[in-house]
């Protein structure tokens, strides 16, 4: 049976004292809103309409990305309402699934087991049993266990508000049933809203089977409201991932002390330390070791790559048997070959650095072309901006640049030349010689010291 699919989006989310809508606070290295499409991806629905809220242009337009249909709820009626907003257009025969943009850590095999039950022609709920039912719908049911309809709080008895069996929200139904239910909904409650909750009561009526699924457990279907539900689903995403990832074989000193905000490629025997911090697209390779405290996006790292502690990695691709850190900053556009060493204090950017080439301490490197084996002393600097354009430096094989030296770029230091420390090179340095380019040491035999004058 061919699947749609309504996301409702429209809450304001005042309990999150953002000016971000609630369904773009960050979570997971995406938006709450992007983390739940990633899971309805997986269902191969023919459409995902997401209904949002006066206010809401911001998340039609920061997610614009999003292969969705925008449904505008004007006016925040309730959730049948909403839902019955997003109706038209949709195929009758299609098995429409209805998800809270602000439920994202809901399972696609939970999702599945709805849509399931919907197929074969049923209303299915999904439910949970809490310790505290506050606030929630009620979910009630016949000696049978059959469920019979769903009280909202605010209109339940005494008796009813005992029951621990709430409602998730989320559900899947035939959409011309759910169509003709919304139809005849009304808004005789204590909130004097258009309860979507109401159609269950209206589907066993019509003798349709309503088949309440619980949910295998309570952090699936926790809503996200405020900075501490938005901690808490981070919290648990966390622990997913990590256990996900370990069970593929990759080492985590301690999983609750890993971020993953991305995706992760890795080889056999990885070891990640603590408090590492993995954005967008990462590759490691076999035998890595990420020292705590790094921080790493889209970069590829080789086999048997070192990252010491505490190193920032943005945008590179690192051989094999390369070392870098403690405290390195590795930005966008640079490529270490195999075996390079980039030590500590040591800032590259836009540049190759060829194999076995060493930066060991406090050094910039920015637009620059690095041969092998080339020795980067301690304080060399790549001038490679002059204010208005950047240049390049070019250092060939086997060159070794002596401490403080700074580049001029646009500069050539040729093969096996030797750059005498201090130097401020502003010339082609050329290959296989020494060059100097600093005020020349004196020291004066006959100095004295200046005494003092006599009055
Ligand atoms: C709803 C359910 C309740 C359930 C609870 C689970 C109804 C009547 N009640 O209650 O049984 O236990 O969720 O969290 O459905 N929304 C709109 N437009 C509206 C109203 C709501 O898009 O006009 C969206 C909200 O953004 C939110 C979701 O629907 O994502 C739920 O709305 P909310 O007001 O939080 O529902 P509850 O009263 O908590
Ligand atoms: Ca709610």
């Amino acid at each position: 049976m061919p699947l749609s699919v309504v996301i409702l989006a429209a809450g304001q989310g005042k309990r999150m004292h953002s000016d971000l809508p609630k369904v773009l606070q960050p979570l997971g290295g995406a938006t709450v809103l992007e983390h739940l499409m990633r899971t309805v991806a997986a269902l191969d629905a023919r459409e995902v309409r997401v209904v949002y809220g006066h206010g809401g242009e911001r998340v039609r337009e920061t997610l614009k990305h999003l292969s969705v249909r925008w449904v505008l709820q004007a006016e925040q009626l309730g959730t049948g309402h909403a839902v019955k907003e997003a109706l038209p257009g949709i195929v009758d025969e299609d098995t429409l699934l209805v998800l809270y943009g602000d439920v994202p850590l809901v399972r696609a095999a939970t999702l599945q087991k709805l849509t399931t039950a919907a197929g074969k022609g049923q209303l299915a709920v999904l439910t949970v049993r809490l310790e505290d039912p506050a606030g929630y719908g009620r979910i009630l049911r016949d000696e049978a266990g059959r469920v019979t309809r769903i009280v909202e709080h605010k209109d339940a008895s005494a008796a009813e508000l005992d029951v621990d069996e709430v409602n998730t929200g989320l559900l899947a139904c035939r959409a011309a049933q759910l169509r003709a239910w919304l139809g005849r909904v009304q808004n005789k409650n204590a909130q004097k809203e258009y309860y979507l909750t109401d159609v269950i009561a209206m589907a066993v009526a019509d003798g349709v089977t309503v088949d309440g699924i619980e949910a295998s457990e309570e952090s699936e279907v926790s809503g996200i409201n405020d900075k501490q539900q938005l901690a808490a689903a981070e919290t648990v995403l966390r622990r997913e991932t990590a256990a996900g990832l370990m069970q593929k074989g990759l080492t985590l000193r301690d999983p609750a002390r890993f971020d993953l905000r991305g995706e992760l490629e890795f080889g056999r025997d990885a070891v990640i330390d603590v408090n590492c911090i993995l954005e967008g697209k990462v590759k490691l390779g076999s035998r890595v070791k990420i020292g705590p405290h790094a921080v790493l996006k889209d970069c590829e790292i080789g086999d048997d790559t070192e990252i010491l502690s505490h190193c920032v990695l943005d945008g590179a691709k690192i051989g094999a048997r390369v070392r870098i850190g403690p405290f390195a900053r590795i930005r966008p556009g640079t490529e270490l070959a195999d075996e390079a060493h980039v030590g500590n204090f040591v800032e590259v950017k836009n540049s190759r650095v060829g194999r076995g080439s060493k930066a060991n301490h406090l050094a910039y490197v920015g637009d620059a072309k690095v041969g092998e084996r080339v020795n980067i002393s301690a304080g060399v600097i790549t001038c490679n901006y002059d204010g208005v354009n950047k240049h390049t430096t070019v250092i060939e094989d086997d060159a070794f640049v002596g401490s403080d030296t700074t580049l001029i770029a646009p500069v050539t230091v040729g093969a096996g030349a030797y750059v005498a420390a201090g130097s401020t090179i502003t010339k082609d340095a050329p290959a296989g010689q020494l060059t100097l380019a600093r005020a020349r040491q004196e020291t004066k035999p006959d100095w004295k010291p200046p005494g003092k004058k006599k009055k």
